[in-house]
């Protein structure tokens, strides 16, 4: 960025420095936000550490434990964390008793994309979204 508008603000002609500075600008601004598309990117660099921040809200319609969460933890907690699985012992989440017990460090270890552990793949924004909003109503047997 900086070298960008240093070389703008050296362009000669008093009259069109203004302008030419205004659409160096832009440009500078275009790349800038360029580059924060791709730092932020969700889609495509999950599973390489992004952990785009959700500020998780209770929304009116509270997200249901067996049709919502459920299946997310069925899907991608369990194989660590149902019998059999390396973490099955210290947080067993395959029932709902586990994983109400667990709540805070769950909720710890989605928001900051800890869990899954690698080699699993991350969770979409959106089953985070669920199940951090799940956790933010209290986590109910709904
Ligand atoms: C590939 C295996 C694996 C998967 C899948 C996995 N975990 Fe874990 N989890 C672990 C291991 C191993 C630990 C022990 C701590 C560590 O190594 O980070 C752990 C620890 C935890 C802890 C305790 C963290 C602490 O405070 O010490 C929580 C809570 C947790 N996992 C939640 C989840 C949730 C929720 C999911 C699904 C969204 C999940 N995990 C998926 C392997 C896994």
């Amino acid at each position: 960025m900086r070298p960008l508008i240093r070389l703008c603000r050296a362009a000669p002609g008093a009259s069109l420095a203004f302008g030419v500075f205004a659409a160096c600008a832009v440009l500078a601004c275009s790349s800038n936000s360029d580059g924060n598309t791709g730092d932020a990117g969700p889609s495509d660099t999950d599973a390489s550490g992004s952990c785009p921040d959700i500020q998780p809200t209770c929304p009116a319609e509270i997200p249901s434990y067996a049709k919502d969460v459920a299946p997310i933890v069925q899907n991608r907690c369990f194989p660590c964390h149902a019998p059999g699985g390396v973490e099955a012992a210290s947080h067993n989440l395959s029932t709902y008793d586990g994983l109400y017990r667990d709540r805070v460090d769950v909720l710890d270890q989605i928001h900051s994309c800890r869990m899954p552990k690698a080699p699993a793949p991350a969770l979409t924004q959106s089953e985070r979204a669920i199940f951090l909003n799940w956790l933010v109503c209290h986590a109910p047997n709904n």
